[in-house]
Formats: structure tokens, C-alpha cells, sequence
């Protein structure tokens, strides 16, 4: 028999990369208690929002564009680093509309994202080790002994600049920066050639229909949609303690939600089925996703579903495959034949970057952009093969010019690596690269669309 939930069911479980070295115990416990007692990010209603968005990607009518940095910081907190980033979701989510026709549920990595995994709890330079840095939330980048050492005040932080991050997000959605008779401004930073012009092309398009169905009646203040987007946030839940510190009863249904983002995911390294992830995931309402990687086999992932979605609801499991370019053909078709036989409602998205992170000669970590398009390829054939929707992407990228992921119409060479490699943890795809994948990408889905018409 399942075992009574609470948001605290978790503690009684083993939980991996957590950190477990707070010098001071009791401080932490007090900075919990002064979460807890914080309001919450997200609102109940807003994370059943998103459940209801995501079913309608469960069904194939829409499509999840997920993305944003790999870690986010302290020190790249700016109001620049924000709006980049919330126009580039846009960018991306108009190009995979127009080209998919299909509504795209925007889903930010930020406001949150700061907690890393990491491969080693400690990392040895010289002849000196200290502890891995895991994120800002946790201890600092730099390689002493003070920065390294976790501390909880770095909690209350992250947990300010999460609710100053949403602040900003939700004005940008909601007060005129989103409205689609904006879209040649939101060009800004993009180069007259190559993937700058292909966006102008689409946005001069998309004036042109605006325009039409503004001679015919639908203006924004017949459809208020036109001048609003609705963008949401999610981050990995590695860290129950804060997670559970912000998890609340929603008066009206007497359901749990995590209000400290509005989908929260489980990562590769935190998915065990008898583990504290699971235990504390499996009780909160939020959308949920699980990072499915190359090892999973379908006996792994069914009772994972089972455990997660016992009720099988639409929309509230996103799968997200993250296997590599040259293991997602072998790997996913068995992971989809599973779940699709087994009548689970998921939804299948790819994450192309964890797959595909290789050391440079110059020591940096990159990813090659034609991986991170091959995987995505890969996801899509397997997916119509299998008859399954391929649901969408998840991404690590920014809007800021940064060179990271070698490749793209830009070509970053490895040389080019050092230039503006700003990353705290994994290399993300910079805004030009992004937006050349999403043109790809729509490119790719809309031949499948077309095929399928064809061949009904
Ligand atoms: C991540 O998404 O940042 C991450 C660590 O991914 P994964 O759990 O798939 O390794
Ligand atoms: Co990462």
C-alpha cells in the first residue's frame, strides 16, 4: 500500500546531491523555517493552468517550448539578462507556431533554476580539493575554501531574486512588451543577415496577417490574447528542502503545490523510484517532468509513470528524453512503444543538450550545434514512426551573444570558445542559435505535418 504523502515524506527517503556539508545546521533549519513563511511564487491556480495547456500538447494540439539557462546566478541577475531571454522564448515560440500551426505552451528555466547536480561532490585542483560547486543557491564558483562552503543565506537570495525575476516576467507578459503588433521590435539584437533576416521575413508575414484580421475585426480589443502572452516557470526540484519549504495547501481543493515554480522536473540523477525525488514529486499538483536518459529501460520508466501520474491525468507528466544525438534511434523507440501500449498520457519532449556536452581542446565544455539538431531530428522521426506526438523541446540557451555550443549559421569555432563563455554550469546556446534551431526545427515538424496530411 502506498504510503501516506506529506511535504515532508521525503526526509524519511535517501536523497542524492543534496548537500549535506551546511556548516551550521541550525541556520539552516531557521532559513527553511523563514521560507516557509514567505509568500509563494506561483499561484495554485496558475500551475492548473499549465496542467490544462500541456494536456492539450498530451493530445497533440499544441506544442512545450522549455528553455532558459543552465543555471542562473548572482552575478548575471540583470534586467537585460531577463527581457533577453523572455524575447527569445518569444521569438522561438513564433517561429514553431507559425511554421507548426499550433499554439506553443511557453515554459521558462528560470526564476529558480539555480541548483545543480553534479558528477563528483568534490573537485581537486593542484593538489587541493574542496567541495563542487553546485549552484548559487549553495555555495559559490570560486575555488576557496569560504566560497565553496555551503551556506543558507544563499537560499534566502535565490529565493528573492526568483520572486524579482517572476516580477519582471509577468510585467513583460501582461503589459505591452508581448503584443504581437510589437514583433519588428522585438528584432533588437539581431543582425540584418542570415538568422536576423529570416526572423524579419517572418515577423513582416506576420504584420501582414495582423493586419488583414484587423480589416475583418479581430483586434486586441476583441482578443486581448493578441497583446498578451502567458509564460510560465519550472525548475530541476533538486533541493526538497527548499521545495518543501515552499509547498503549500491550496484552501480550495485541499491539494499540494509546489509555489515555488509552476512545473518542476526530476533530473537523471535523482529519478530512483524508491528515492526522496520521487517520494516528494509524486505528492505536489504542479506539472511535473522526469529527465529520461540513456540507461532507462521501459521496466525503469513504467513504474515511474505509475508512481508520479497514478490517475494517468493529461498533461500533468512531461517525459523529456535527453539521450544524445548517436543513442536517441536506439534508445526511445522501446521507451515509446512501452507507454504508448500501456495507455500512459504523457508527453514527449527532447532535451538535446545533455546528451551532447564534450570536453574542447582548450578544456572548455561545449556542445556541437549539428548534435544538438541531430538529436532533435532523431526525436521527431522516432516519435512519427511510433505514432507518438513529438511534444517539444527543452533547451539551455540564452539571449545573450554569448559562445558556448560550438557551430550554428554563425559557426563558433573552438577558438571562439573563450570569447564569451559567461556559463556557470553547462554551455547554452546563444540567442542566434537558438533561433536558428527553432527555425529548423519548424522546418522539420511542418514536412512531418504535411506528410501526414498527405498520406491520411
Ligand atoms: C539539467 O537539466 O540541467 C540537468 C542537470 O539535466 P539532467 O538531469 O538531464 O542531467
Ligand atoms: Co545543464
Amino acid at each position: 500500500m502506498t504510503q501516506r504523502w506529506t511535504p515532508d515524506s521525503w526526509r524519511n527517503k535517501p536523497a542524492v546531491h543534496m548537500p549535506t556539508d551546511y556548516p551550521d545546521a541550525r541556520e539552516l533549519q531557521r532559513v527553511e523555517d523563514e521560507l516557509r513563511a514567505m509568500p509563494p511564487l506561483v499561484f495554485a491556480g496558475e500551475a492548473r493552468t499549465l496542467t490544462a495547456k500541456l494536456a492539450e500538447v498530451e493530445a497533440g494540439k499544441a506544442f512545450l517550448l522549455q528553455g532558459g539557462d543552465c543555471a542562473e546566478s548572482f552575478k548575471e541577475f540583470s534586467t537585460d539578462n531577463i527581457r533577453d531571454t523572455f524575447r527569445l522564448l518569444l521569438q522561438m515560440a513564433v517561429v514553431l507556431t507559425f511554421a507548426g500551426r499550433k499554439p506553443v505552451v511557453k515554459v521558462g528555466r528560470i526564476a529558480g533554476q539555480f541548483a545543480k547536480p553534479r558528477s563528483s561532490a568534490v573537485e581537486t585542483i593542484d593538489g587541493v580539493t574542496l567541495p563542487s560547486y553546485r549552484g548559487d543557491n549553495i555555495n559559490g564558483s570560486a575555488f576557496t575554501a569560504e566560497e565553496r562552503a555551503p551556506d543558507p543565506q544563499r537560499l534566502l537570495k535565490a529565493y528573492n531574486q526568483s520572486a524579482s525575476t517572476l516580477n519582471l516576467l509577468r510585467a513583460f507578459a501582461g503589459g505591452g512588451y508581448a503584443d504581437l503588433y510589437n514583433i519588428h521590435r522585438w528584432t533588437q539584437g539581431f543582425a540584418d543577415h542570415g538568422i536576423g533576416a529570416q526572423y524579419r521575413e517572418l515577423a513582416d508575414k506576420i504584420a501582414e496577417a495582423l493586419a488583414f484580421m484587423e480589416a475583418v475585426g479581430v483586434t486586441p480589443e476583441t482578443h486581448p490574447d493578441l497583446s498578451r502572452v502567458e509564460v510560465f516557470t519550472s525548475h530541476e526540484a533538486l533541493l526538497l528542502n527548499v521545495e518543501s519549504a515552499l509547498t503549500r495547501l491550496d484552501g480550495g481543493t485541499g491539494e499540494w503545490f509546489d509555489t515555488s515554480a509552476h512545473m518542476l522536473w526530476i533530473g537523471e540523477r535523482t529519478r530512483q523510484l524508491d528515492g526522496a525525488h520521487v517520494e516528494f514529486m509524486r505528492g505536489i499538483r504542479n506539472p511535473i517532468g522526469v529527465k529520461c536518459g540513456p540507461t532507462m529501460e521501459p521496466d525503469d520508466l513504467l513504474p515511474l509513470i505509475d508512481a508520479l501520474n497514478p490517475d494517468n491525468i493529461s498533461g500533468r507528466l512531461t517525459l523529456i528524453g535527453r539521450f544524445g544525438h548517436d543513442k536517441v534511434g536506439k534508445r526511445l523507440p522501446a521507451l515509446m512503444q512501452a507507454v504508448k501500449a500501456a495507455g500512459k498520457k504523457v508527453i514527449w519532449s527532447i532535451d538535446p543538450m545533455h546528451g551532447n556536452t564534450l570536453m574542447a581542446t582548450s578544456g572548455y565544455k561545449t556542445r556541437p550545434f549539428d548534435r544538438i539538431l541531430g538529436e532533435v531530428k532523431g526525436f521527431i522521426d522516432v516519435a512519427e514512426s511510433e505514432g507518438v506526438h513529438p511534444g517539444g523541446v527543452h533547451l539551455e540557451m540564452t539571449g545573450q551573444n554569448v559562445t558556448e555550443c560550438i557551430g550554428g549559421a554563425q559557426a563558433v569555432s573552438e577558438d571562439d570558445l573563450s570569447s564569451r563563455y559567461h556559463t556557470h554550469c553547462d554551455p547554452r546556446l546563444n540567442a542566434d542559435q537558438a533561433l536558428e534551431l527553432a527555425f529548423l526545427v519548424a522546418e522539420r515538424l511542418k514536412s512531418g505535418r504535411l506528410n501526414q496530411s498527405r498520406a491520411a
